[in-house]
């Protein structure tokens, strides 16, 4: 990997492992207000992969009959991360097989990879035929068009809500 790729992402890891303490504080109502708005297409079981999943905010939005792994760069958020399985890696190397999961979210992540394209590959591949994939991006981030253009060329949009910070959609691999 590039030298520059390898020190943002440091510098990414860094910065959330420095603020984990506080993290829950700092983001978790504003995260909360845009799992919110997708909820209602939740599934009730399944297997999910949560990508950036920070401390883990969205798991007490999951039914029982959900098995979670969680996806993180940062070891201190994954450590605040209560349920199931957590695994800490960088989102543009997914270490998951072909078609592995039925769900996949990934809430305010992508316009913090430095090649977020290379990372909704990596999330299109390991999702199943049919499976969904919440996701939410900044819009005032200089990625924002790119990542849109490459959301929608991969999968099937379900559902847009635009807010003023972000866009969230539920999408769908056909
Ligand atoms: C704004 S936080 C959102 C966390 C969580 N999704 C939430 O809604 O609270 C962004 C998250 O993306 C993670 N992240 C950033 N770059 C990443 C990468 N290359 N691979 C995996 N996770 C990454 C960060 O560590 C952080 O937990």
């Amino acid at each position: 990997m590039e030298k520059s790729i390898l020190e943002n992402l440091k510098k990414t890891k860094n910065y959330y492992d420095g603020i984990s303490e506080g993290y829950s504080k700092l983001y978790h109502n504003e995260q909360i207000l845009k799992i919110n708005k997708v909820i209602d297409y939740f599934p009730e079981r399944g297997l999910f992969l949560d990508f950036g999943s920070g401390d883990g905010v969205i798991n007490k939005y999951l039914g029982k009959g959900i098995e979670i792994v969680s996806f993180d760069i940062s070891f201190n958020l994954l450590e605040l991360n209560s349920n199931g399985k957590k695994i800490c890696g960088n989102g543009m190397n997914l270490p998951f097989k072909d078609d592995s999961f039925d769900f996949v979210s990934s809430f305010t992540v992508l316009q913090d990879l430095p090649k977020p394209k290379r990372a909704v590959e990596e999330i299109f591949r390991v999702l199943k035929k049919n499976g969904l994939f919440f996701v939410s991006f900044l819009k005032m981030s200089k990625k924002y068009k790119i990542i849109k253009e490459k959301l929608l060329e991969n999968f099937c949009k379900v559902y847009e809500y635009e807010e003023e910070k972000d866009i969230i959609l539920v999408l769908k691999k056909d």
